[in-house]
């Protein structure tokens, strides 16, 4: 092939390897409220509590949650409007049965059920998104999987910082990923 075709090859590479990355520093991840069970009253069957979900994951400015519930709303309100399930007046109020919600600073968020008793049973949340110096701590884990249960609950918001650290992990290994796949596309056609 002429050295035309190989300056061509050279741009998409750039092209791919630019736009991989930008994919990788605009999307965030969606969190499922509640799984399977969605956004609604808690029987007090549940495995677990709202918070209780919330405190085993690492939420990250870009990332969002997913409420989805029927003849039910989520309320996004102040922390003592949390703390009495006071309804009247929310920061943000959604009732379309299906609702994303996108972390777009750190710091605390605060959900609760805009229906009568639903939040005094337990449907509501709390939310920390973690600062951005925490999710770029500069030591690296041994591996991704050492920090599975990290004693992480709502009375303890520590900086998780081996849980960043394999978030790292996965973000290089990821570009090891697409950089290989795209040597090898290169390589084929040049
Ligand atoms: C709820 O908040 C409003 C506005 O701040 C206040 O007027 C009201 O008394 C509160 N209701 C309860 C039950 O605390």
């Amino acid at each position: 092939m002429g050295s035309a075709s190989k300056a061509f090859n050279n741009m998409l590479f750039a092209a791919v390897l630019t736009a991989s990355m930008v994919a990788v520093v605009v999307s965030g991840f969606q969190f499922e409220v509640g799984e399977n069970m969605g956004w609604r009253k808690p029987t007090g069957k549940e495995p677990e509590t709202y918070n209780e979900w919330a405190a085993r994951n690492r939420f990250h400015i870009g990332d969002s949650v997913h409420f989805k519930y029927r003849k039910d709303s989520v309320l996004v309100v102040s922390s003592a409007d949390y703390l009495t399930c006071n309804k009247s007046n929310p920061i943000s109020k959604f009732d379309d049965g299906n609702t994303v919600f996108q972390f777009d600073h750190s710091g605390f968020f605060y959900f609760i059920s805009g229906q009568p008793g639903n939040c005094e049973s337990g449907e509501r949340l709390i939310i920390r998104v973690m600062h951005p110096s925490e999710v770029e701590a500069p030591e690296l884990a041994p591996s991704p999987s050492a920090g599975g249960n990290s004693g992480w609950n709502s009375d303890n918001w520590g900086p998780p910082g081996v849980i960043s650290s394999s978030i790292k992990l996965s973000v290089v290994s990821y570009f090891m990923t697409v950089v290989a796949a795209l040597c090898v596309m290169v390589c084929l056609f040049v």
